[in-house]
């Protein structure tokens, strides 16, 4: 692949649904490490000719793992950056560039400070000039990027909204750089950064995509699930304002890399026997007619050979040579299989066709949360489950979750420490009362917006511990049952550039050995890599392989579910399904209801259940009022 110079080259059958050329790589440093190589090149072949680069940069998590390599290129092969110009997309209106959030701060902890691009040539639109000096700044930078002699290659990240930069739904195709208002969807999806939607600035300035599409090469890269869908509307839908992503069909030089859970919505992955011959096996077969029925709003049982023949899934009935009633009861029989209310297994029931299988029981069961509260809202039910059916269940907080919790649960905690030293209730309390004090001090020194010191971080941290134990307890766990492992990675950073270390395996690895489960539930395998899911996740893979020899570990499974911010299992991957009555989900949204401190995930709690156990029905299984799922991970 040429990042700069080749424009797409031409398409293949399968991706002819693809209106911008799109590369998938199997994760996101597969894509980074070819694209930063590309970059590496251009800067090379440029300075041999005594030429600058010119390059348009984009924060978020998305373009982290790229920065990283080229920091590593700077560091271990000695790319030099003297000869790079560097423009960014956006900025936050109202931050001041030492902002802990604003993009300024951003660049220079993930970029910047690690290479040396000189600092003149690092351009970043200015968030805090006065209003009325808005226009004049954006004319100006417009300006400067004329002058550098226009953008060689643009990097992107895309938002939920579709959005490039900051060009939300409604931004003009010739649109230049200027201040907008902030989505909805996109203020919801910083509120994480910056500790609750109501602090997320309400507009921004960003490069309009007329500034964007002038740029001789466009480079957007996406990664988890969460991106699939946006991603499939902006390549394969119109063009229209709606997706300002989707303006990229119009540009001869623009390519999109996603990663494999990017990519899964695109017709290619998700539907492949629209643009090609499949080898139609259980899966596909399985997936296909899911599809089929859902498309056209039938049940499976009442599918026909016509349904099939008009819908691109008649080879499906020819290959197989078999009618549709037949692939039809074949496939109800599949997904009615999923449907178990006893995820740990049932006793008596050896043999039988279930998820769960029955023996040994009790089994012992680990369920992870990478932060405390995602296991209720994406299994809250299930845990109940498994201990009412005589399991013996630990759940393993792998964070503590402290970057979610606001400032006023901290100050609540510390002035009723000072209430209760004010009203005598005996004993000492002056070391309580220097400690809540400091609290409050250290609160108010860092502001409202700032990074909070280790002791307040640590206090919000055991003010979620608890309300993790209440949790806990209203699912019928103990207090031994609940273990909180707060792993390293997590206290040593921040929301979209954490980083792993091997002190993070190594506290997984421990925990594994010791309990030696039989049956684990994770989340984060889908998620984006740079997110606390997804890190959480890969400690867990990894602490796996070292006990790749254990006796236990070929006795033990490992189911994955979603947790909190993240899409829906697709029916097609759901190896397990449990049900669940109204009253059960009562109880789960109360455990998620305890999570005070970070703003309830209730409604999230109810909603994609319920949402899986509709397409369950739709399908025509039994009628539930909620599913939660499962997919069992490749042994
Ligand atoms: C913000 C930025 C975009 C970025 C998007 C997605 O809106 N202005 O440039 O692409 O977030 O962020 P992330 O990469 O963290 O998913």
């Amino acid at each position: 692949m040429n990042i700069i110079d080749s424009p797409g080259t031409g398409q293949t059958q399968q991706e002819r649904f693809e209106k911008t050329r799109t590369l998938i790589f199997p994760d996101s440093n597969f894509a980074c490490r070819e694209l930063a190589a590309e970059v590496a090149e251009l800067i090379r072949t440029r300075k041999e000719k005594g030429k600058n680069v010119v390059m348009g940069l984009a924060t978020g998590s998305t373009p982290v793992p790229f920065y990283r390599e080229l920091i590593r290129l700077h560091n271990e092969e000695g790319l030099d950056f003297r000869n790079v110009i560097t423009f960014n997309l956006d900025e936050y209106y109202g931050l001041t560039a030492d902002h802990p959030e604003s993009y300024n701060r951003f660049m220079r902890d993930q970029l910047f400070d690690h290479v040396n691009i000189p600092n003149e040539q690092i351009n970043i639109p200015d968030g805090t000039v006065a209003l009325d000096e808005v226009y004049g700044s954006c004319i100006d930078y417009e300006g400067r990027i004329q002058e550098a002699g226009g953008l060689d290659l643009q990097i992107l990240g895309i938002g939920r909204t579709g959005h490039i930069g900051f060009n939300e739904p409604g931004s003009a195709e010739d649109s230049k750089t200027r201040m907008i208002t902030l989505d909805r969807v996109t203020r919801q999806d910083a509120a994480a950064d910056f500790m609750g939607v109501a602090n997320v600035p309400r507009s921004a300035i960003t490069m309009g995509v007329g500034t964007i599409l002038d740029a001789k090469r466009l480079v957007l890269m996406a990664w988890g699930e969460n991106k699939a869908e946006i991603v499939r509307e902006a390549v394969e839908g119109e063009v229209t304002d709606r997706i300002s992503a989707s303006f990229l069909q119009t540009h001869d030089n623009a390519t999109f890399l996603v990663d494999t859970a990017a990519a899964s919505k695109l017709t290619r992955r998700h539907h492949p026997w629209l643009v090609g011959s499949v080898k139609w096996d259980e899966q596909t077969t399985k997936r296909a007619v899911i599809w089929l029925s859902q498309k056209l709003d039938t049940p499976l049982l009442k599918l026909v050979d016509e349904d099939y023949n008009e819908n691109g899934v008649g080879e499906l009935l020819v290959s197989q040579n078999r009618q549709a009633y037949h692939v039809n009861i074949d496939v109800f029989n599949q997904v009615q299989q999923t449907i178990s209310g006893w995820p740990g297994g049932k006793q008596g029931t050896e043999g039988e066709n279930r998820p769960g299988r029955a023996q040994p029981f009790p089994k012992k069961v680990l369920i992870l949360s990478p932060e405390p509260h995602d296991a209720f809202v994406g299994m809250g039910g299930t845990i109940e489950r498994l201990v009412e059916q005589g399991h013996d269940v630990k759940i393993a907080f792998q964070t503590s979750g402290n970057l979610r919790v606001g400032d006023t649960a901290a100050q609540q905690f510390a002035n009723v420490v000072l209430e209760m030293a004010e009203t005598g209730l005996g004993g000492d309390w002056e070391k309580q009362v220097g400690y809540a004090q400091s609290i409050l001090d250290q609160l108010e020194a860092k502001g409202e917006f700032g990074i909070d010191p280790e002791d307040v971080r640590k206090l919000k941290g055991l003010v979620l511990r608890g309300e993790g134990r209440e949790a806990g307890r209203n699912a019928g766990l103990t207090p031994e049952q609940m273990v909180f492992l707060d792993l390293p990675f997590y206290d040593a950073g921040r929301y979209r550039r954490f980083a792993l270390k091997e002190s993070d395996t190594v506290r997984m690895f421990e925990m594994l050995q010791s309990w030696k489960p039989h049956q684990i539930y994770a989340t984060g395998n889908v998620a984006d890599p740079s997110s606390l899911q997804a890190l959480s996740f890969n400690a867990f893979t990894a602490a796996m392989e070292r006990c790749a020899d254990e006796e236990w570990r070929s006795d033990c499974r490992v189911w994955l579910y979603r947790g909190s911010d993240q899409a829906a299992m697709e029916i097609h991957e759901i190896g397990m399904a449990v049900p669940m009555s109204p009253d059960q989900i009562a109880i789960k949204c109360d455990a998620v209801r305890k999570f005070q401190s970070i703003g309830s995930a209730e409604n999230e709690a109810a909603g994609s259940i319920q949402q899986t156990a509709t397409l369950y029905d739709d399908l025509g299984m039994a009628e539930y009022e909620a599913i939660e799922a499962f997919h069992l991970q490749d042994a």
